[in-house]
């Protein structure tokens, strides 16, 4: 998925540059580009967020499976 119109840059790259420490700055430098528009620099900050954070991404995708079961142990 293309995360900067401007720059062409997907997710993907954005996930090759991430590491704990690096900056949105960061991203743009690696990848030899900087922000233009700036439309993008929130999605990257997240995708920074989630490499930084990976156990955070597990509760929140299961997050429905828990209040499945939940119902199904009230109905039982
Ligand atoms: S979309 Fe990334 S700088 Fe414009």
């Amino acid at each position: 998925m293309i995360v900067c119109v401007c720059n062409g840059l997907s997710e993907r790259d954005v996930r090759s540059v991430a590491g704990p420490t690096t900056a949105v700055g960061d991203v743009y430098r690696q990848l030899g580009c900087r922000v233009m528009c700036g439309k993008c620099v929130p999605h990257v900050a997240e995708l920074l967020q989630a490499v930084r954070t990976p156990a955070l991404i597990g509760p929140a995708a299961t997050e429905p499976d828990v209040a499945r079961t939940r119902r199904r142990r009230v109905a039982a």
